[in-house]
């Protein structure tokens, strides 16, 4: 089979790279953009809140600067911040722009960028700030941006692919240090493809699903992630796992997240017997940040010996509810939960990875030509813990600097040679005998992650943990070296490399911070530090401006 060329590949088809396809395909670019499932699928298309930006004459840069060094705990680079934050507006311009309706306020007329939009609160925002679609933002932003990608005809999407590896200079034995492309499994058709490329964007998004509870899809699984670590890059603060503290409590509802915009509209946390318990915990009560509300509801949980707490906001009324959240109302409905009349139960749940592959302000990482954008990327946007509604902002943000910086250096690049790549090799291995333990493995790996490497956290349940993926690891690499490979084993493989990686940081981290909570350093210590791990199992604690990728 023969390599498939284009100017750039991208991986990922949510927020990050429909939004990074689109602006680049404006430019004399081939594009192909590869989704292991339907284009759509991914956590952009469930996001529910909003898209947090300064967009109300009361509000100001700095006010959401500040609130989201704070929600970090100290750990975002500033630089980040500001260029994210007053990035803003342009972006939801964009968005606007490319036909994303969102909600105005009541009676408004519709008006383009200049419309009376609603803007809703979250945690950890000391103003109205975030921007929405009722309470399905990600699918109307993820629906519009994909017919704009679809039309584009310097672009080829192709579903239904998983990508497995980067091709590296390293891996071809070559002395330049560069990705030349990756290797995706057509999965539908079952052949490997190899694809080639003069720039290569992951997009694949975070990875939650190695928690047994999370509010994601099952598209979650790291991939992004443990491929750059493979391929040579660092990656930053994986310990820094964002566990959403409302998730509906329901044995059938798989991650079924109720909005934080539900306590921003007046949502109140109670426990069991009808007390609310959140002021007790923080002086803004249901609208601390979220590690804060997460820990809280952890711990009158563990205290009581409850199964869920209870959010109630039936006292704002059937017609005020079911006009801000119908969706949400809707999916508690099909549960047996009337969100209009009675309180609904819920549990916190691995929903956001703060950490990730290690970049710039462009979107570059360590690699030359790899660029990581949105929830795989770690561009200190977030420190310790996101503040809520940050993350599609990062995405769009920072998707827009890296079209910029790839397309100015396609252009440079005018004399581009490609290199021979040789073709998967799969005449060594045969088809797998029982897929049963890789799915052994997959329910083992989410079962510790959330027992041992969770909310609290001690140095001996990590060190289990570690125990535990050293083994799994083991097996995993044994079976992908002599069986056919397939999709379940390419996300167990990945999403071991990300637990195993999180295990770590988690481990070097000697303090609690943000969403680091552990009982045997509960203190935070005076300076913040990023954990940055280097390929060659070097852990260093680098202060935060030291990052200098390719
Ligand atoms: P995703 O949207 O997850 O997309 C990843 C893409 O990569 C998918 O297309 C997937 O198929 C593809 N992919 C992955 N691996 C491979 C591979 N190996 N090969 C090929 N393709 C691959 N954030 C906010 O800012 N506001 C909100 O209101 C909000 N609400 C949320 C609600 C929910 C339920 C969830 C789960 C998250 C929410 N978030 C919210 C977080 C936010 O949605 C995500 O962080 C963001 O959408 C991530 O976008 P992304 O493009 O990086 O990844
Ligand atoms: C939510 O709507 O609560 C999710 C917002 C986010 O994750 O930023």
């Amino acid at each position: 089979m023969k390599t498939i060329h284009s100017d750039v590949l991208i991986i990922g088809g949510g927020a990050a790279g429909l939004s990074l396809a689109l602006r680049l395909a404006q430019e004399d670019v081939s594009i192909t953009l590869l989704s292991k499932s339907e284009l759509t699928e991914g956590s952009s298309l469930y996001a529910q809140g909003g898209i947090a930006a300064v967009l109300d004459d009361d509000d100001n840069f700095q006010a959401h600067i500040d609130d989201t060094h704070t929600a970090g705990a100290d750990l975002c680079k500033d630089a980040t911040v500001r260029k994210v934050v007053e990035g803003a507006p342009e972006a939801i311009n964009w968005l606007v722009e490319k036909g994303v309706k969102f909600t105005l306020v009541d009676g408004a007329e519709y008006d383009g960028a200049d419309s009376d939009y609603h803007l809703t609160r979250e945690g950890g925002h000391s103003h109205r700030r975030v921007i929405h679609a009722k309470d399905a933002t990600g699918r109307e932003v993820e629906t519009t941006l994909e017919q704009h990608v679809r039309a584009q005809a310097n672009v080829t999407i192709l579903e239904n692919h998983i990508a497995i590896d980067l091709i590296t200079s390293q891996k071809l034995g070559l002395s330049s240090s560069r990705v030349h492309g990756a290797y995706a499994l057509d999965i539908d058709n079952n052949t490997v493809k190899t694809f080639g490329a003069r720039s290569v964007v992951l997009s694949t998004g975070g990875a939650s699903k190695a928690y047994l509870y999370t509010t994601n899809p099952d598209t979650s699984t790291g991939d992004g992630i443990a491929m750059a670590w493979r391929a040579g890059c660092r990656i930053a603060n994986m310990e820094f796992v964002q566990f959403h503290p409302t998730c509906l409590y329901h044995p059938y509802a798989k991650g079924s997240l109720i909005s934080e915009a539900v306590r921003g509209e007046g949502g109140l946390l109670r426990l069991p017997n009808g007390d609310r318990f959140m002021d007790d915990h923080h002086e803004l009560a249901e609208l601390a940040p979220r590690d804060i509300v997460a820990r809280a509801i952890d711990y009158e949980m563990k205290k009581g010996g409850f199964d869920s707490v209870y959010l109630d906001i039936s006292h704002k009324g059937k017609e005020f509810i079911l006009d801000h959240f119908p969706n949400i109302a809707e999916s508690c409905e099909t549960y047996g939960y009337d969100m209009t009349a009675q309180p609904i139960p819920v549990v916190p749940a691995a929903h956001y990875t703060c950490g990730g592959i290690l970049t710039d302000l462009r979107g570059r990482t360590d690699l030359k030509r790899l660029y990581a954008v949105g929830e795989s990327s770690c561009t200190g946007l977030h420190g310790a813990n996101r503040l809520a509604s940050n993350s599609l902002l990062e995405c769009l943000v920072i998707a827009e600097s890296a079209a910029k910086d790839i397309s100015n250096r396609l252009n440079k690049e005018k004399n581009f040679q490609a290199v021979e790549l040789p073709q998967w090799d799969e005449s060594k291995v045969s088809d797998p005998d029982e897929r049963i333990v890789v799915s052994h493995n997959w329910d083992e790996m989410r079962r510790f992650m959330w027992d041992y490497v969770g909310i609290v956290r001690t140095n001996k349940r990590l060190e289990r943990a570690l125990n535990r993926i050293k083994l799994l690891q083991e097996e995993i690499v044994e079976y992908y070296g002599n069986f056919r490979v397939n999709n379940d084993l390419i996300e167990l493989r990945n999403l071991a490399t990300v637990a195993e990686l999180t295990i770590e940081c988690a481990l070097t981290r000697k303090e609690s911070r943000g969403l680091h909570y552990t009982l045997d350093y509960p203190d935070m210590r005076e300076h913040a530090a990023d954990t940055i791990l280097t390929p060659n199992n070097f852990v260093s604690h680098a202060p935060i401006r030291d990052w200098n990728p390719s």
